[in-house]
């Protein structure tokens, strides 16, 4: 019935040679380092939606997923925006097949055979005054 057995291992878009080296305390409007942000912080919270779209698109299962953790939730300013998280998601008890369009009323599957967590990797840069987001790596581990 379903197929989560292997990892999902997305790269959408591997462009942009850009360092990620960690560290440093600069301005918020200074190109550099990428820093700490809130969980709450509205741009993140919409990378992650767009993130899990994808990955509920891409993935075979029956189920969806939707965000369980925010393990890293980092931002970097490099002609736009970049946004770097560590993101857990997790198996829901929706079913694909009915069309879900809000992911909140779709509780976790319990402990047991269908409990499934992967941990994910992305990176995400968003061009404000171009309107777009691109997804520049998507990878995910169960
Ligand atoms: C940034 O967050 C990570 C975990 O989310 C934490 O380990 C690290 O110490 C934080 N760094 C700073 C500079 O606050
Ligand atoms: C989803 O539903 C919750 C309440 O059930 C609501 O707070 C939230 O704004 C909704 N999200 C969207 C994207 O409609
Ligand atoms: C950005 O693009 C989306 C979809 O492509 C569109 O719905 C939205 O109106 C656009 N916003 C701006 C500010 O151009």
């Amino acid at each position: 019935m379903m197929g989560p057995k292997t990892p999902l291992l997305v790269s959408l878009l591997v462009a942009l040679g850009v360092s990620s080296a960690a560290g440093g305390h600069y301005g918020y409007s200074m190109p550099g380092s990428p820093f700490n942000i809130s969980r709450t912080d509205r741009g993140l919270q919409q990378v992650v939606l767009a993130a899990t779209r994808s990955f509920n698109d891409r993935s075979n299962d029956a189920f969806l997923f939707k965000p369980s953790a925010i393990r890293r939730a980092q931002r970097q300013i490099v002609k736009g925006i970049r946004y770097i998280v560590d993101l857990d998601i997790s198996r829901t008890v929706c079913r694909k097949r009915d069309h879900i369009d809000n992911l909140s009323q779709c509780d976790f599957q319990p402990k047991g055979r269908l409990h499934q967590t992967f941990q994910c990797h992305f990176e995400v840069w968003v061009i404000p005054w171009d309107n777009e987001t691109k997804i520049l790596v998507f990878l995910c581990q169960p």
